[in-house]
Parts: structure tokens; C-alpha cells; sequence
């Protein structure tokens, strides 16, 4: 038979933006404007990531498409990499991801894959907080993670690594 264990994802829903603090709507603004700068002429899927570094800088990214399609990367990593080739010693403090198609004006839910779940979860166990994630569906509505480990339960850590 077997035990049954689980873990379990934990969401704060919040029913608009105007919810969040002045600097998390800002973040927003700044993760809008990343995905309008998108290169996804493939998939035609804009996504835009900004990031609170703890020294209060900004850094955004969005998603980098190629005709070799696996070559192309996600608007998390693309800023997750660039913020940490930059500033390695600053930790994040929050990343607010927003999605939207091309042919449409209005934004709308994109949750992060696997491997970007993966690269944040690098970062976060490296540093002393966790890092808040927020993302928005289609009506405004806000979905807050308390941390990337949240959204990522079971995962592989450096700690396999190293022989105990
Ligand atoms: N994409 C992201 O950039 N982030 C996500 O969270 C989901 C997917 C990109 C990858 C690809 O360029 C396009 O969206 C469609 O999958």
C-alpha cells in the first residue's frame, strides 16, 4: 500500500493589483513593458519577468526566441542570469512574471516552467530570504508565492550533490 506524503503549493490571492504595495505595482508595470519587448515570433507568446533585487534596483527580461526552437529562452532565466551575472552578491527579493499573446492587448496567466522553477530555486536556496513571486490571470486577479520552493516541491538541491 503505501504512505501517502504531500506537499502542497500555497497561493495568496489577491483580487486586484491596487491590493499590492506601491514598489510590487510598480514591478508590474516594469514586467509589462519587458513583455512588449519580447522576441517570440514563433510562438507569438510574450512573456515579461522583473526582479527586486535587495539593493532596490530593478532588472527585467523577457522571452528570446530562435528559429532552432529549443535554443530560445524564458523571460524568467533571461533575467534571473541577467540580474545574477551582474549583481551576484545582491539577493532578489520579488519577481512578478505577466504574459500576454501578441495579437492581444491584454495580459494574461502564464505560470513558470519547470526549468525556470528549477533556476529560481537555485538562487533563492543561495541567499538568506526567500523570493516572493506574482503573477496576474486575464481579470487582474494576483497570485503571491511566499517563495520559489513553494512552487517546487521534491526538488533536486545542490545538498544531493555532495556526499553526506
Ligand atoms: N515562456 C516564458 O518565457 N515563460 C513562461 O513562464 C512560460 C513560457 C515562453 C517560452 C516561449 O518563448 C513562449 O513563452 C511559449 O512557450
Amino acid at each position: 500500500m503505501g504512505e501517502t506524503i504531500s506537499q502542497e503549493v500555497k497561493l495568496i490571492v489577491h483580487k486586484s493589483e491596487n491590493e499590492l504595495d506601491q514598489q510590487t505595482q510598480h514591478l508590474f508595470q516594469k514586467a509589462r513593458e519587458a513583455a512588449q519587448k519580447a522576441y517570440a515570433k514563433y510562438s507569438n507568446f510574450q512573456v515579461g519577468a522583473a526582479l527586486l533585487l535587495e539593493d532596490g534596483q530593478i532588472i527585467t527580461g523577457n522571452n528570446q526566441e530562435n528559429a532552432v526552437y529549443p535554443s530560445g529562452l524564458c523571460a524568467e532565466r533571461v533575467a534571473f542570469f541577467s540580474a545574477k551575472s551582474q549583481n551576484p552578491e545582491s539577493a532578489i527579493d520579488k519577481v512578478v512574471i505577466v504574459a500576454k499573446r501578441t495579437a492581444d492587448d491584454y495580459f494574461i496567466l502564464a505560470t513558470p516552467c519547470g526549468s525556470c522553477r528549477q533556476v529560481m530555486s537555485e538562487y533563492e536556496g543561495n541567499q538568506k530570504n526567500k523570493i516572493k513571486l506574482y503573477l496576474c490571470d486575464q481579470k487582474g486577479k494576483i497570485f503571491e508565492s511566499e517563495s520559489i520552493e513553494n512552487l517546487l516541491p521534491f526538488r533536486f538541491s545542490e545538498k544531493m550533490l555532495n556526499k553526506d
